[in-house]
């Protein structure tokens, strides 16, 4: 306990800056008893759709900050609600979205640039030579709003046909500008934030068919002539019409082989009891079998405010109780329920994080670990990075990696006691190599002895 103190005050010295932005986390008992914990322990995120008026309710914003580690915005950064006039930029409810998010360690996947629904009017009516100049003036003014602040950007969302055509959908982009839009919208994209990775986005994609192979082919395409492309989105709204598909893994595989990674970006299953909570354990199985699989974010918190309501499609019933699909979902990312997990001692702690230091290529990091209403005499936090960064020193913790190189373990250096309320701090610092994220820290594991 003094030795930590002693070292921490050794930490001080980095952490000249006042006032950064420390922020409270969520503890929970163990590391591995919420979503986002336990898809960090295997190396990916666990993220939700968030609509920015449901963040005052407090049983919404609890059951976010304990469970998820990545939020994708569900509306408020499509075009309609971030330019619904010409070149007039409003960001307020999408900021509201990211610095919820930011504030507690979680990632933000953005959606969507270019899609041809939830576009304004205006969009629509102009002719080629505007229609290009408005695409790329929107992608660039908003993906450099945001820079440093999204994980993943939703380039372009369903420019697709559904059936067997393997067409490209009708839209204002596609009837004026042709085929090769998506590949502009893609090279404005990098030109505008070069730390993001850029997905191409769409349904109906989820297994092989006509459709999917319409995208894979032009992934294929992409990568062969170098046009940038990072990663491909399976939106997955299922239901007993549209169920998960028997060759999903196969699909998400054949995506990832191109070189991309592959995430699944809206899963919702609508359906019941056992019978959904199978289907959802499928999806998740699928992800965590293909190695670029990097993360699930489901399409909502709570059933009541799902897109589907009265499909109950998600994970969390209207009063925010657990549903055997969570269940289903923890325990297939090797989680374990109830809190039983950390050797029933009871033991907690909770984490924040904050950012101590920035430099051109790197940044400083502090977690604090508080021990719960009881003396601990150890514990364990998870901190994860986003690829390419790297860890390049620790202090004041013991580290330990996980195969991907992109998820440290941190564990007390020597005596890890805490009598309960205090706190003891450990360090970092991130090689950002390109990508400034925030790293996602996982819930705080305690155990007593
Ligand atoms: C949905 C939202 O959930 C609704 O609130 C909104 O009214 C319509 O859009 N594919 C997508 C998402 O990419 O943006 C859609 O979200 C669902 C289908």
């Amino acid at each position: 306990m003094r030795g930590h103190v002693r070292k921490a005050l050794v930490l001080g010295a980095a952490t000249v800056l006042a006032g950064t932005g420390v922020v409270a986390i969520a503890g929970t008992a163990n590391a591995a008893s919420t979503l986002g914990g336990a898809a960090a322990g295997k190396g990916r995120y666990f993220g939700t759709a968030v609509a920015a008026n449901h963040l005052g309710e407090a049983a919404y914003a609890s059951t976010l900050n304990t469970e998820f580690n990545s939020v994708t915005p569900e509306n408020e950064m499509k075009w309609d609600a971030l330019e619904g006039t010409r070149n007039s930029f409003t960001f307020g409810s999408a900021d509201q979205i990211v610095s919820h998010a930011q504030g507690r360690g979680m990632k933000v996947r953005g959606h969507t640039l270019v899609w041809h629904s939830q576009l304004p009017g205006w969009v629509g009516g102009l002719a080629a030579t505007d229609l290009r100049s408005a695409m790329n003036n929107h992608i660039t003014k908003v993906m450099q709003h945001y820079q440093g602040k999204i994980h993943s950007w939703d380039v372009v969302n369903e420019a697709f046909q559904d059936g067997s055509s393997g067409a490209r959908r009708s839209s204002p982009f596609q009837d004026k500008l042709g085929n090769g839009f998506i590949e502009e919208a893609f090279r404005t994209a990098r030109a505008a934030d070069s730390g993001a990775k850029l997905c191409y986005n769409d349904y109906n994609t989820d297994g092989v068919n006509a459709k999917s192979n319409a995208v894979y082919n032009m992934v294929k395409d992409f990568k062969q002539r170098g046009v940038p492309i990072d990663c491909v989105g399976f939106q997955s709204h299922f239901n007993s019409a549209s169920p998960v598909p028997a060759d999903y893994q196969q699909n998400l595989q054949r995506f990832a082989d191109l070189g991309v990674d592959v995430q699944i970006t809206e899963l919702d299953i609508e359906g019941s009891g056992s019978t959904q909570a199978a289907a959802y354990s499928n999806v998740v199985r699928a992800c965590l079998a293909v190695t670029r699989c990097t993360g699930i974010t489901v399409w909502g918190v709570t059933d009541k405010y799902s897109w589907r309501s009265s499909g109950t499609p998600l994970l969390f019933d209207g009063n925010y109780n657990k549903k055997p699909a969570y269940d289903a979902v923890l325990s297939a990312l090797g989680g374990t329920s109830g809190g039983g997990g950390g050797g029933g001692t009871g033991a907690t702690c909770s984490v924040s994080y904050a950012k101590t230091d920035t430099w051109s290529d790197r940044y400083n990091g502090r977690v604090t670990v508080t021990a719960g209403s009881s003396a601990i005499s150890s514990w364990s936090v998870n901190v994860t990075l986003t690829s390419p960064q790297k860890i390049s020193s620790t202090w004041n913790g013991s580290p330990t990696w996980d195969s991907s190189g992109n998820v440290m373990t941190m564990k007390p250096n020597g005596n890890g006691n805490l009598s309960a309320g205090a706190s003891t701090s450990f360090g970092f610092t991130v090689m950002t190599n390109g990508s400034p994220a925030a790293p996602a820290i996982g819930p705080c594991t305690a155990s007593a002895s």
